[in-house]
């Protein structure tokens, strides 16, 4: 079967995970390769199986050579340890229906489906370029979305986990669209995430170098007074092409000097720490 027939069929199933981004009523139908609320608003599955749910055009924070080299570091198995910490707070991995928000280039995804995540999985982001290369290397994993989280695309009462992962949040969206009993699991970094590259990048620059997470953490607690907080630490080891990867894949270099820059690449880090606080939280039932 074609991809644009395999996306069509995924949302014949599954209609009600989605709603219209502009109207916000139901998809009635699909018509062909489109789906179509009661409104008229019509949005066309693309050759490559994904849909195009951003009513104007998306943001490209990161551009497809940084996406390729995430992707590339993923597959080193960098987030694993912080993704097997993931898994295991995700009931019935074999049949939860899940949301990645901010999926990126969908490395995660695919990462938690070989783990066991079997059931209906929607990855979706803002970056039509991170769904493409989602859509490219993993479509067999999820159905790939690009949608906007401020104008989210998603069905009431639809999902059993919503993963957050170094992604921006919206609760009341979150809130909206998990079942009840639902969860939100989400990583932000800590302090001491790539503490060795921004020493190396920012020795002389504290307010770069530095990095405070409290407020993102603090104010999921106040949201969710039962989230339960979970900290997670490890040293990833680097050799010349992975710590390559690294650079190219993270912001932290696009302030850096050009100095700081020549000597990051003279001396490329050995081994950098991975230190996140892992949120769960879940909706009151
Ligand atoms: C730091 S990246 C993390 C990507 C992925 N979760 C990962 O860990 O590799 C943040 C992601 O959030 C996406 N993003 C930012 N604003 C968004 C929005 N309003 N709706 C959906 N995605 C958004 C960005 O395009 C980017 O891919
Ligand atoms: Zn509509």
């Amino acid at each position: 079967m074609k991809k644009i027939e395999v996306g069509s069929l995924f949302l014949q199933e599954h209609r009600n995970l989605f709603q219209c981004p502009v109207c916000k009523g139901a998809f009635e139908k699909l018509d062909g390769h489109s789906v179509v609320c009661a409104n008229g608003h019509r949005f066309d599955v693309s050759k490559k199986g994904t849909l195009h749910l951003l009513m104007k055009g998306g943001q490209n924070e990161y551009d497809k050579d940084m996406l390729s080299s995430r992707k590339n570091l993923a597959d080193t198995g960098f987030f694993h340890p912080l993704l097997d910490a993931v898994y295991a707070h995700i009931d019935d991995p074999g049949s939860a229906t899940v949301l990645d928000v901010g999926c990126g280039e969908g490395s995660h995804l695919h990462y938690l489906t070989e783990k066991g995540l079997r059931g209906t999985k929607i990855g979706f982001d803002i970056s039509k370029d991170a769904i493409q290369l989602a859509a490219g290397n993993f479509f067999a994993d999820a159905f790939w979305c690009v949608a906007d989280l401020a104008h989210s695309p998603f069905g009431e009462n639809a999902f059993d986990a919503i993963l957050n992962i170094f992604s921006p949040s919206h609760y009341l969206e979150f809130d909206r669209v998990l079942k009840p009993g639902g969860k939100v699991i989400k990583v932000v970094p800590n302090a001491q995430y790539l503490i060795e590259l921004r020493e190396q990048l920012y020795a002389l620059d504290t307010t770069k170098r530095e990095y405070d997470n409290h407020q993102v953490v603090d104010r999921f607690c106040d949201i969710y007074p039962e989230a339960i907080k979970e900290e997670l630490n490890y040293t990833v080891e680097l050799d010349a092409k992975s710590y390559g990867w690294l650079m190219e894949m993270t912001p932290l270099s696009w302030g850096a000097s050009e100095a700081a820059l020549a000597n990051a690449k003279a001396n490329p880090l050995k081994s950098v720490t991975v230190a996140v606080t892992i949120l769960v939280a879940s909706k009151e039932n």
